[in-house]
């Protein structure tokens, strides 16, 4: 598996790979890949007749006091991990190749960047779409894959995808969890044995809000006040949000409707952890 290290190395070898009726397939991450990118990477290629993985750790959608500095970086393994899933190329640019001196123009997906985790991450959305959209325009990837783990992300990329009449279409891929049912997450590394446990408490209120709706239960307020019931037995969990949206507004609903996101965000210790479902 070849490593490209510039935009002009990416587009080439898309440009190439469509030259040869190749459907190309795009995978961004930051890195310290696991199991869930797994699934991204085997998605793509599965469906794709060329595969790029991105690991990029991007500036630009961390707060200036989140963890951009130590967020875990783990380049060699992520390009095994890669190429044993499919992948035929990582991309892995350096800072200034993506933000090249200088550089004063940023993608943002106005009200819907600032919902869910846009609240207390502000101008997160903004990095993500920036950064998503140089790495649509350099491949003009058929398709990208996504996990539905970042449901909020999805729906702002979704958004920026129609408004820019950009042709790359969204995959999203299911959530894959631990078998206790934690959500993989490259930040789950930064749990203690205990909080790991505690950490928990998010798929559970999840599993909750879920079962209510399967008992027929759709009132919003109802599921929210269920799953403020979960974290309410694990003090040592601080709630950022627990939201029932429309997943393509990212705006509340009175009503679970089939289709509808219940999400929910919240602090372990340091660490910020997010998990959702779709209610069916
Ligand atoms: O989901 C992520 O890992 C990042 O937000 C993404 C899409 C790779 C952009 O940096």
């Amino acid at each position: 598996m070849e490593i490209l290290r510039t935009v002009d190395e990416l587009r080439a070898w898309s440009r190439a790979a469509h030259k040869s009726d190749k459907t190309v397939g795009l995978v961004p991450t930051m890195g310290a890949l696991h199991q869930g990118h797994a699934s991204l990477i085997r998605a793509a290629a599965a469906s794709c007749g060329a595969t790029a993985v991105t690991v990029f750790v991007n500036p630009t959608q961390f707060g200036p006091n989140e963890d951009f500095a130590r967020y875990p970086r783990t380049f060699d393994a992520d390009c095994t991990l890669a190429q044993a899933q499919g992948a035929d190329v990582t991309f892995a640019p350096a800072v200034d190749e993506i933000y090249p001196e200088g550089a004063a123009t940023f993608v943002e997906v106005e009200d819907i960047g600032d919902r869910l985790d846009g609240v207390s991450r502000p101008k997160h959305f903004r990095g993500v779409s920036t950064v998503v959209a140089k790495l649509f325009i350099a491949t003009e990837a058929d398709l990208a894959f996504f996990g539905q783990k970042d449901a909020a992300q999805v729906a702002i990329l979704r958004r920026m995808t129609t408004d820019l009449r950009l042709a790359t279409k969204i995959v999203v891929c299911p959530i894959v969890r631990e078998p206790d049912g934690l959500a993989l997450s490259s930040r789950n590394v930064y749990l203690t044995s205990s909080q790991r446990i505690q950490a928990l408490a998010l798929c559970r209120a999840i599993g909750v809000a879920e079962s209510l709706v399967g008992h027929g239960q759709r009132t919003a307020a109802i599921l929210m006040e269920a799953a403020h019931a979960v974290f309410g037995a694990e003090p040592a969990i601080r709630v950022d949000y627990i939201s029932v949206v429309d997943w393509s507004t990212l705006l509340p609903v009175e009503t679970a409707a089939p289709g509808t996101l219940f999400a929910v965000a919240a602090w372990v210790g340091n660490t910020r952890l997010i998990d959702n479902t779709i209610l069916s």
